[in-house]
């Protein structure tokens, strides 16, 4: 069993990574954290508890957090990506879940479940760090109970709210520097340049639509979703990142890391947000004084047909 805990701004893309969490035998979901991000706290928080309900899974704790980055104001959201209710102004299809928000903050939750874990546990950021850094700050003694964290986030080529930047990392790029760079935990970052290759088609849609209620449901929540990648990749194409990075956490090996040491710049020119992976080898890099500091696994290739067959199976399951 690998023991899981999500923290993530629910988000079209994030109630497909929740839901192959429930259809996953291997996850045991210890909790599900929210953030601020695709829209606002209130608003992903009580999409994580539908998508939660909609699962029948009453028992999983969640909690809030950050509603903000960690040091300058950041108002941007992505309402035009996915509806003004995070799930394509359909959020109402989904069941309300009976069991609201555990009695306390996210930090606080993740920092409980860490320290009551028998294992070390995953933990699956898929929204802006924020809660992630101040977990890491003020709980320190957890990282020993962290197997490892696999992020969405990142662009190595080319981002998607900016030039440079994709819009987890550009949420907050001070806490993505704490976790990418500052912290030694191990760590996948899932980056956008894979995520788009995985991009799923309406063929792909339509057997998920077939499989069942839930694979329908599922579907319908990605109406203004799949109109914005259409529109954004020029083609019939739907990116669901989350759910790619889920598939790290949930079955390691479709993914194919390289270990790069990785920089976030929290300037404030027109590169803010970006991620920054040195990829010119070891020696390159010696010879021209880098320290090669900390590296983090960038899963920078995968089976693209084995991710979509595999996300098809347990979502349609
Ligand atoms: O850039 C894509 C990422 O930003 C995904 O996690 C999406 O849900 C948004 O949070
Ligand atoms: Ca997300």
């Amino acid at each position: 069993m690998t023991a899981l805990i999500i923290d993530t701004d629910p988000g079209v893309d994030d109630a497909f990574a929740i839901a192959l969490a429930c259809s996953s035998p291997e996850v045991d979901l210890l909790g599900v954290t929210t953030v601020f991000g695709n829209v606002g706290l209130a608003m992903t928080t009580r999409n994580a508890l539908r998508v939660l309900a909609l699962y029948g899974r009453e028992d999983v704790p969640v909690a809030a957090g950050a509603d903000r980055p960690l040091v300058y104001p950041h108002p941007h959201r992505a309402r035009h990506v996915h509806g003004d209710d995070g799930l394509s102004d359909r959020s109402n299809l989904l069941p309300e879940r009976r069991t609201g928000v555990a009695g306390t903050d996210a930090v606080s939750l993740m920092a409980s479940l860490l320290e009551q874990a028998a294992e070390p546990v995953t933990i699956v950021p898929i929204g802006p760090l924020t809660n992630i850094a101040l977990l890491l700050a003020a709980h320190p003694a957890v990282r020993t109970k962290i197997a490892r964290i696999v992020i969405m986030g990142g662009a190595l080529d080319g981002g998607n709210v900016t030039a440079t930047a994709e819009f987890n990392i550009w949420s907050d790029p001070e806490a993505a520097r704490r976790v990418l760079v500052e912290e030694e935990v191990p760590t996948v970052l899932v980056p956008m340049d894979l995520t788009h290759r995985c991009a799923v088609d309406a063929e792909w849609l339509d057997k998920l639509a077939a499989s069942g209620p839930r694979g329908r449901l599922l579907v319908e929540l990605t109406s203004t979703y799949r109109e914005h990648y259409s529109r954004a990749l020029g083609r019939d194409g739907t990116v669901i990142h989350d759910a790619v990075a889920m598939t790290e956490a949930v079955h390691p090996g479709l993914l194919t890391p390289t270990s790069l040491p990785l920089e976030v710049e929290c300037g404030h020119g027109p590169s803010r947000g970006m991620v920054i992976a040195d990829r010119r080898g070891t020696a390159a890099r010696e010879r021209s004084g880098s320290d090669g500091g900390r590296e983090v696994a960038v899963a920078t290739d995968a089976d693209l047909d084995a991710v979509r067959a595999f996300l098809l199976a347990r979502l349609g399951s």
